[in-house]
């Protein structure tokens, strides 16, 4: 499902010799390299400034507290995500509420948003690179972007972005980074201070937009190896759009593919198909890998137990079919066409 050292193959010279530099300087926290890295990573996900933390879950929860979200505050999720959309909204002592997903797409619904008083935000996760646009609400719009990275144009909501640069992720760091976005200069100096003590000088520490500070910076090392990768994005996108057009053309009638956008980098392919264990243990017996994203609705996490929810129809059968099959930018084209052909005529 993922080569991290395949992919670290095909560009170790420059990943190795910037590492290499950040070693030999001596600046391993902020400094040139991070500076660089927060401006190219901004500039390719479309927004205007960034502030580079150390995850991408991080960056979710410094965004939620550059809007101000705390304790007595809701904020919507979709149901079908990874947990850490709805984690970072418990982290800063907020409710996440689960929303339901779409009929066609696992997105969350803007038709039968939860919206209530105490709803200070929503979170938009563009699923596998799949756009989520909820234009028009009456309260600000999260962008998790974890999934988006190459996507043309990039998905935008408009308020605050928060991006993941999980080592899996199209654009991988080699341990744990992430990014939160922003076109509002006032905020990039929250999200600044926010991840760094709330230090406006050194050793005074100030609260910002009503939060404390903590250190959750992206190290010089991270930052020099997603600045090395971030040349290939562009080449890494084009080799996932043509496995996945492979995937649409070849995929057998019974396997159900799901809409794709145009803009779509193909984090992820993911289908739906009936009898989805049988169909793990098919591909397992012909030596492929595919995963469930996501086995089960966030609703039934038990991490968010007590938290009130509507009932998930939509994401509890959506998570009982989905299938991510390879994608990425090791797979070749022949090896597409071997596991569409390996799924076989009919369902297990
Ligand atoms: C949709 C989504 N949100 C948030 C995250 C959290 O990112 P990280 O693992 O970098 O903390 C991830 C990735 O893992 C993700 O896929």
């Amino acid at each position: 499902m993922a080569d991290p050292a395949g992919r670290h193959q095909r560009v170790a010279a420059k990943v190795e010799a910037g590492v290499l530099e950040v070693l030999r300087s001596g600046r391993y926290v902020g400094g040139p390299v991070v500076d660089e890295a927060r401006r190219r990573l901004a500039a390719e996900f479309g927004w205007a400034y960034g502030a580079t933390t150390n995850s991408g879950t991080d960056a979710l929860i410094y965004a939620l507290l550059a809007l101000g979200v705390g304790p007595g505050d809701e904020v919507i999720v979709p149901a079908v995500t990874f947990f850490a959309t709805a984690g970072a909204v418990a982290r800063v002592g907020a409710v996440p509420v689960v929303a339901d997903v779409r009929e066609d797409l696992p997105l969350i619904d803007a038709s039968r948003l939860p919206l209530r008083a105490r709803t200070k935000a929503v979170i938009a996760v563009h699923l596998f690179g799949e756009p989520c646009p909820l234009p028009g609400l009456p309260v600000p719009v999260v962008d998790d972007l974890a999934q988006t990275a190459g996507a043309t144009p990039a998905p935008k909501n408009g308020t605050i972005g928060a991006v993941s640069f999980y080592p899996t992720k199209t654009l991988g760091a080699a341990g744990d980074a992430g990014i939160v976005l922003t076109d509002d200069p006032e905020t990039e100096q929250a999200l600044l201070r926010l991840t760094h003590h709330g230090m406006p000088s050194p050793y005074v520490h100030e609260r910002v937009r009503g939060a404390v500070g903590a250190n959750s910076r992206m190290d010089a090392i991270q930052a020099a190896v997603l600045l090395a990768h971030l040349d290939d994005l562009p080449a890494r996108v084009v080799t996932r759009r043509a496995n996945a057009a492979r995937y649409d053309a070849q995929l057998p009638a019974w396997v159900r593919r799901l809409p794709r956008h145009a803009s779509h980098a193909v984090h992820q392919y993911v289908v739906r198909v009936p009898a989805r264990d049988g169909v793990r243990q098919r591909l397992a017996a012909a030596g492929v890998e595919c995963a469930y994203f996501y086995p089960a609705s966030l609703a039934a996490q038990p991490a968010l137990v007590g938290f009130p929810h509507d009932p998930t129809p939509r994401a509890d059968t959506f998570c009982t079919e989905a299938l991510a099959l390879p994608v990425h930018e090791g797979v070749s084209l022949d090896e597409v066409s071997y596991i569409c052909a390996q799924l076989g005529a009919a369902p297990p």
